[in-house]
């Protein structure tokens, strides 16, 4: 090849091929877009298929009393007023739709005895909104959306790592024209040229020690690719941490342990017996938000009342096999295949695990446009709907929800472009860059990824102080030093080295992002605990944002906006649930 790489051209870009990026896809492709999804894992591999427990919607099918509007109240509430209003509207308002068309495409939803979609507890909502397919909902939901993209001939590249965004910088309008990549398998380097873009690769939660992402998924990249473009991010701070990940075998630690289990009626309780739940919220118990929950989790075991593993007991035992085995197959398997264990006898240990982004890139909440002109993105890397914590099922409605929209509104841009962007300067770059990370090095990616993992856990998990996170600060910066001296060699299997190379400086970026945000926000508050500020600051009411300035990381702060006018009364009837003096610390 002349240039070294290959060249391909479509209007709509989607990188990711989890259920945002496929619903993106639809998406542009119905509104008449020549679309090509780009993915790094194999197609029905993404994280996407982990979700387990389910997606909400107001169908009403067993509370008929629920509403829309108290969905927003649920999620706005929980989310501790720093969400996006507006973008929690279009979420609560759209989901229904999503899911009725799920269910006209195919997939096995669990029924109502009269055939309506079953809906289950999920923790801190008000009413039964949760769809599921057993403890396999996100899987259910991702082969549905495979089959309606194969259904529309949309082309997928799987094993593909996107190295950079192609950005036009030369005027104070940034445009997006699509993206350098390389096969992980072959190395063939190839520059897709697009109209538009939707990035839909996922979170950074893979950075912590314990987490529920699989090795080299949610590592961050995404937001590397962002700030890279010049995009913004908000909230890195706020990371949830699900209380209930497996604590062994450590290859298997932080696994999630879906909360559909207490859902079903689990509970769960310390060494001693006790079913500790009601000493932090006897209201909801094991229902509670997933930030009380696993900060509950995290302080039985920190002040010794944990199971000899460093974990907590969480038990569904008293349900019946029966009834384990249909609404929970997935949780019984894996436990049997991995511990020996048969939790329709025994309870499981258990302890938080990281477990989503719910900070991530700055987008309109109408459009999920970002400030780059071109650029979209939907799904795990994007803020706004959130905030300080995410209630459970509410990640799988926003995957449909936005990468909906993105995808239209990215065709859209498309069929408005007058002139297509190119640039040979800008490509040329970025080639030079996958040069210039291919070279003989002194250090390794794997272990510096663990050295950020143990940095993140150690200084950045459930609960922060300012010291702490200054001094995880300074480790990772040592870590970041060490990056650009990273032995990469492609061999007999492939460019695996350079993807996880790629893989290592998305982690780096992303870990300075949180820990910088973790420390302006001097207060706590959802799943931000600091031991050195116990207590919740209406002054910080507040997002923090990151972008870079001359490759350097800078914080900003902006204030959260204002409630809609209609939203303001049901808003006001909500019980004040003060986070004051939760740290139990
Ligand atoms: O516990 C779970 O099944 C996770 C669901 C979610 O994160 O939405």
């Amino acid at each position: 090849m002349k240039n070294g790489y290959r060249t391909n051209a479509c209007n709509v870009l989607v990188i990711g091929s989890g259920g945002a990026g496929l619903r993106a896809a639809i998406a542009a492709h119905e509104e008449g877009s020549e679309v090509l999804i780009i993915g790094k894992r194999i197609r029905n591999d993404a994280h996407t298929t982990l979700a387990a427990g389910g997606i909400n919607a107001v169908l009403g099918t067993v509370d008929p009393e629920d509403t829309w509007i108290q969905h927003f109240v649920d999620t706005y509430q929980e989310g501790y007023n720093i969400a996006d209003p507006k973008t929690v509207e279009i979420l609560v308002k759209d989901a229904p739709n999503r899911i009725n068309e799920l269910i006209d495409w195919g997939t096995p939803f669990a029924k109502t005895p009269n055939g309506d979609p079953d809906q289950r507890y999920f923790g801190a909502h008000t009413y039964r909104r949760t769809c599921y397919a057993g403890d396999y909902t996100g899987r259910a939901i991702l082969s549905t959306l495979l089959d309606k993209v194969e259904e529309l001939n949309i082309p997928i590249k799987d094993m593909t790592y996107v190295s950079k965004l192609l950005v036009d910088k030369q005027d104070e309008d940034y445009q997006c024209f699509g993206a350098t990549a390389f096969d992980i398998v072959t190395g063939e380097r190839t520059v897709y040229l697009a109209d538009s873009v939707v990035l839909a690769a996922g979170g950074h939660t893979r950075i912590w020690r314990r987490s529920s992402s699989r090795r080299d998924e949610n590592t961050g990249d995404a937001m590397r690719l962002a700030l890279q473009a010049g995009c913004y991010l908000a909230d890195m701070e706020m990371v949830q941490f699900h209380p209930t990940g497996m604590v062994y075998p450590e290859s298997l630690a932080g696994t999630l342990v879906t909360e559909a289990v207490r859902g079903e009626g689990g509970y769960l309780t310390n060494f001693e017996g006790e079913r500790y739940m009601k000493n932090y919220d006897p209201d909801r118990m094991e229902l509670s938000t997933r930030d009380r929950v696993a900060l509950a989790n995290y302080t039985e075991i920190s002040e010794g009342r944990g199971t000899k593993n460093n974990g907590v007991y969480l038990d569904v035992s008293h349900i019946g096999k029966d009834k384990i085995l249909e609404k929970l197959p997935r949780m019984y398997r894996q436990f049997m295949e991995s511990q020996m264990l048969d939790i329709s006898k025994s309870p499981m240990e258990v302890a938080p695990t990281a477990h989503y982004s719910m900070g991530g890139i700055v987008v309109n909440a109408e459009t999920h446009s970002t400030n780059v002109k071109g650029l979209y993105a939907a799904g795990e890397c994007t803020s706004g709907v959130h905030g300080a914590n995410r209630l459970g099922g509410n990640s799988l409605a926003e995957i449909l929800v936005f990468g909906k929209i993105s995808g239209e509104e990215a065709a859209k841009f498309s069929s408005n472009l007058d002139l297509q962007k190119r640039n040979r300067e800008i490509i040329k770059n970025a080639d030079l860059e996958l040069d210039n990370l291919t070279k003989k090095g002194d250090e390794l990616a794997r272990p510096l990824q663990r050295a950020v993992r143990d940095i993140m856990w150690k200084y950045c998990g459930v609960v922060r102080s300012g010291k702490g996170l200054e001094e995880g600060l300074n480790e990772l910066m040592k870590i970041k030093a060490a990056s650009s001296n990273i032995d990469v060699r492609p061999n007999a299997e492939g460019f695996s080295d350079l993807a996880i190379a790629l893989d290592l400086l998305g982690s780096i970026d992303s870990a300075e992002a949180t820990i910088r945000c973790a420390i302006e926000r001097t207060e706590s508050r959802g799943a931000h605990q600091r031991s050195d500020f116990k207590d919740t600051s209406n002054s910080q009411n507040v997002n923090y944002l990151v972008h870079e300035e001359s490759g350097k990381q800078v914080v900003t702060s902006r204030n959260v906006a204002h409630l809609p006018k209609e939203l303001e009364e049901p808003m006001k009837k909500v019980n004040d649930l003060t986070v004051d003096g939760r740290l139990l610390e």
